[in-house]
């Protein structure tokens, strides 16, 4: 394998996490529950009924994986706080022994040198919230702006860069118009309240975190450059409604304060009742920065009759896929980062990679290692093509890739294994496989 070339000296390079992928410790220190806990524990919603009360018991061993974030030299972590850990309810009192677990996890990691980049909302609502009727209510917006405020109150001190929101669209589309996660709704189209509360809740949740000195303040969303299958315009048009409604309706609101041409799904969006007068200023309040999770493309052709989404997702043929199914372009991430700089021109924060990864099973090799040389080849491939858009001009600060250790992969339960380490399932122990030793050596690498 040849010499990654050098990126800009002051590049960040890291890893990515989430709390309920990670932390088990459901009912420890007063935590409430989260949609995901009655979700996981319904049979039949996850892969093997995988639950997650235990995951990788990261609340009990943040020490040892502070140590291997440190063994992997990375300048940045980003991991997410459990609302429900904090406010129990998501409405009434704060739990300080929740707030005091990642006050904790702040400290050791800066007394490893390493950055924290919380993410405020990594999809498990409080499920008391949405019992009162979750996203679809637009004060689920203002409690998470409260939330906001009281963990900016104890952490804003210490921390510095901000996630408001990972990957809205999965929520809304996964979570609320397909029902293959919490909180299981399939309302189809009708989701589309779950996209503006969101916003909002992003919007003002950046309002108040600028209220605490030097925050830096990233939206993360999920890209996935839409290839039409051929070069029919029926197979364009229907590229052009997913680009639509997957890139569009969660970063144009953001960066151009309006909502895209949603007219290909039937919806007149200057007419959406549910979005007040002020609502597009306050989530457009400028960003510090864009977080982008690429996995891979996707390619849409025109939909069979009696579809009730105009597009439809075909194969790439021929081409190699992880063991999720999905397929390795990474030169989709080149055209995704120059492609942003050229649809959204000055309007564009820079870009910071916050999730790229690839599920990949290996077992141990007779000298008991892990040899995951295809995560290897994925992450060396991806970074790469990171390179070549930060040479074509692209402003991107950071690259974390998805993700320090195998955990809950969410309706796919432990099945797919994302991770730089194996988790043993029985005894949690942590094994870094051949590609934590790989990504140590490029981070060590470009520091020269
Ligand atoms: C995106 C999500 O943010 C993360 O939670 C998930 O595990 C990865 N993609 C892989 O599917």
């Amino acid at each position: 394998m040849t010499t990654m070339p050098p990126f800009p000296d002051d590049f960040a390079w890291g890893v990515a996490t989430s709390a309920f992928q990670i932390e088990g410790a459901v009912d420890t220190d007063g935590r409430g529950p989260s949609i995901w806990d009655g979700f996981s524990h319904t049979p039949g919603r996850i892969r093997g009924d995988d639950v997650a009360d235990t995951a990788c018991d990261h609340y009990h061993r943040y020490r040892e994986d502070v140590d291997l974030l440190r063994r992997l030299g990375v300048d940045v972590y980003r991991f997410s706080l459990s609302w429900s850990r904090v406010v129990p309810d998501g409405l009434g009192h704060v739990n300080g022994a929740g707030l005091d677990f990642y006050d904790r996890l702040v400290d050791a990691l800066l007394d490893a040198g390493i950055t924290p980049m919380p993410t405020l909302f990594h999809w498990d609502l409080p499920q008391e919230l949405e019992d009162h009727g979750g996203w679809l209510r637009r004060d689920t917006a203002e409690h998470f702006a409260r939330y906001t405020g009281v963990v900016a109150e104890r952490l804003g001190d210490r921390v510095r860069d901000w996630i408001t929101l990972n990957e809205p669209f999965e929520h809304m589309a996964l979570g609320h118009a397909l029902g293959v996660h919490a909180p299981g709704h399939t309302m189809g189209l009708a989701a589309l309240p779950v996209a503006h509360h969101q916003l909002l809740a992003h919007g003002l949740a950046t309002r108040v975190l600028r209220e605490h000195s030097a925050a830096r303040v990233l939206l993360t969303n999920s890209y996935s450059p839409a290839h039409a299958a051929s070069d029919d315009p029926a197979d364009h048009a229907a590229a052009a409604a997913y680009h639509a409604l997957h890139h569009g309706l969660f970063t144009d609101p953001v960066l151009r304060g309006r909502y895209p041409d949603l007219s290909a799904f039937g919806v007149d969006v200057t007419a959406l009742d549910f979005v007040a007068d002020d609502d597009l200023a306050i989530i457009s309040t400028p960003l510090d920065g864009l977080g982008i999770n690429y996995y891979n493309p996707t390619r849409l052709a025109a939909p069979p009759p009696g579809e009730a989404l105009p597009f439809t997702m075909v194969d790439f043929p021929g081409v190699a896929v992880t063991d999720f199914g999905w397929p390795v372009i990474p030169s989709g991430l080149t055209q995704l980062l120059t492609g942003l700089a050229a649809e959204y021109g000055e309007a564009l924060p820079p870009l910071w990679i916050t999730e790229n990864g690839c599920s990949y099973r290996v077992e141990p090799g007779t000298d008991g290692r892990f040899h995951d040389q295809a995560r290897i080849d994925y992450l060396d491939a991806h970074i790469r093509a990171v390179h070549a858009a930060i040479t074509l001009g692209a402003d991107v600060r950071g690259y974390l890739t998805w993700t320090l250790m195998d955990n809950y992969e969410w309706a796919e339960g432990y099945h797919q294994r994302f991770g730089l380490v194996h988790v043993d399932p029985e005894t949690r122990d942590r094994h870094p496989k051949s590609s934590f030793d790989w990504y140590a050596g490029l981070i060590s690498g470009q520091r020269g």
